[in-house]
């Protein structure tokens, strides 16, 4: 049965493709790995899937609930790891798919309207870990820049919001740009740092599955 982490986030633009695609393309190299794009016709994960021409990586994408819980039972015997980029307002998609989700990926900006957008998926999870014993949620900080205030803003957030985040977080970093744009991810450019930071994220995902 293959472990299922959904990337979502119900605002637009706080990070999830960016994610999903480094992630998916992290873990193919060490397991049998799917990438479902269910944010159609936007098609990022997908372009960048295209670009990347990975083998090992195999790739679906979604348009509607029906196609979702298709794909994510084709890849649940041909897969270990699945990751869902899922499109923002995706309340319909997290309905069908919670009950099979392992973890889910919340990526989110230090701003005020990626906090409250985060606060709306928060409740969303919760609900659904009343019936899914499985079901684990993680708050991921992205597109970070360097600084007290920052430091500050996600103190308080965190407590305010009462969810867990992954100890990595990730920076503000051109090395995500380049790598989406030519079907890399991060580890594969020039940027030693963007390296490391993903490869630490990439080490607790996997302890979080129990994939290590
Ligand atoms: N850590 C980062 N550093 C620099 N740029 C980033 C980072 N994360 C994301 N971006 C950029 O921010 C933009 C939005 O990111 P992304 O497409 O991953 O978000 P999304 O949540 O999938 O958006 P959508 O809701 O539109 O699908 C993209 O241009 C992406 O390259
Ligand atoms: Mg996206």
């Amino acid at each position: 049965m293959a472990r299922l982490i959904a990337v979502a986030q119900l605002k637009g633009g706080a990070g999830k493709s960016t994610l999903a695609t480094n992630l998916a393309g992290e873990l193919a190299r060490e397991f049998r790995t799917g990438l479902i794009d269910a944010d159609m016709p936007q098609g990022t994960s997908s372009h960048w899937a295209e670009l990347r021409g990975d083998p090992e990586l195999q790739v679906i994408t979604a348009e509607n609930v029906t196609q979702l819980g298709a794909a994510v039972e084709q890849f649940d015997s041909s897969c270990d790891v699945v990751v869902i980029d899922l499109p923002p307002r995706s309340h319909k998609f997290l309905r069908e798919i919670m009950a099979y989700t392992d973890l889910v990926l919340m990526p989110l900006t230090a701003s005020p309207a990626d906090v409250w957008a985060t606060e709306q998926l928060v409740d969303v999870v919760r609900e659904a870990k009343k019936t899914s014993k499985r079901l684990k949620a993680r708050l991921v900080w992205n597109r970070l820049r360097p600084g007290k205030s920052t430091e500050v803003f996600m103190a308080t957030t965190a407590a305010s919001i009462r969810a867990k985040e992954c100890e990595s977080r990730l920076g503000q970093r051109n090395a995500y740009l380049d790598a989406m744009g030519h079907g890399r991810t991060v580890c594969e450019g020039r940027d030693a740092k963007a390296c490391e930071e993903f490869r630490a994220f990439v080490a607790e995902v996997k302890t979080q599955l129990k994939l290590a």
